[in-house]
């Protein structure tokens, strides 16, 4: 009996503003292009549970262990209900977002013990990991300037302070630093084009297709 290969789990992560989503559509696009099956996703989120805790999550303060619960339980759902099943049947799955980014933001940037994290993380999802990460790097106030000018109403991570992005930004590059195999790290001050040649070396490195 013919297997279908499993899928492949990116995920993109960088503080708000580096720019990841007009580089998730494009990725998209062109892996459709070439015939794969892809899902687009976002943490927190993914599902209709995820969505209302995404929601909560963004709009509500609350204790920082309450934060990262409720991140960890939505990624319980989005794991079970959509990321397992659509890399079983061997899509792309392209997640805006995942774990690293409860390690960046709640241990990183509001000081979650770093033991907590490691903990909800062997809960939920044991020996899982991302197959590569693109992780969008920029300098805070270049990032906060982009918020600004899409003149939205921030959100409550959005409004937090210069240097809790800093802070963010400093954990994710410590992780990318110890795991430099999954982790490629992208200057995202550069043009989107650029930035999408960036995207497609890092997966031609892989030789997935
Ligand atoms: P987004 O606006 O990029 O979709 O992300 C939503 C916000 O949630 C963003 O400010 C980062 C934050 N976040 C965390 O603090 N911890 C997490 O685990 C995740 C997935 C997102």
């Amino acid at each position: 009996m013919k297997t279908t290969p499993r899928g492949r789990f990116i995920t993109f992560e960088g503080i708000d503003g580096a720019g990841k989503s007009t580089q998730i559509a494009r990725l998209a696009d062109a892996l459709r292009a070439r015939g794969l099956e892809v899902l687009r996703t976002r943490e927190p989120g993914g599902t209709e549970l995820g969505e209302k805790l995404r929601d909560l999550l963004l709009d509500m303060a609350m204790h920082v262990d309450t934060e990262a619960m409720l991140m960890f339980a939505a990624r319980r759902e989005h794991l079970a209900a959509v990321i397992e099943p659509a890399l079983a049947a061997g899509a792309w799955v392209l997640s805006d977002r995942f774990t690293d980014a409860t390690y960046a933001y709640q241990v990183g940037g509001h000081g979650l013990a770093a033991a907590r994290c490691d903990a909800l993380e062997a809960w939920v999802h044991p020996g899982f990991s991302p197959d590569l990460t693109f992780l969008f790097d920029l300098p805070s106030a270049v990032a906060a300037a982009r918020v600004a000018a899409t003149g939205a109403d921030p959100d409550r991570f959005e409004r937090e302070r210069r240097d809790f992005f800093e802070r963010v930004r400093a954990a994710y590059l410590e992780r990318a630093r110890r795991e430099p195999g999954r982790f490629r790290v992208l200057d995202a001050t550069r043009p989107p084009d650029g930035i999408a040649a960036d995207v497609a070396a890092g997966l031609a490195e892989k030789a997935w297709l």
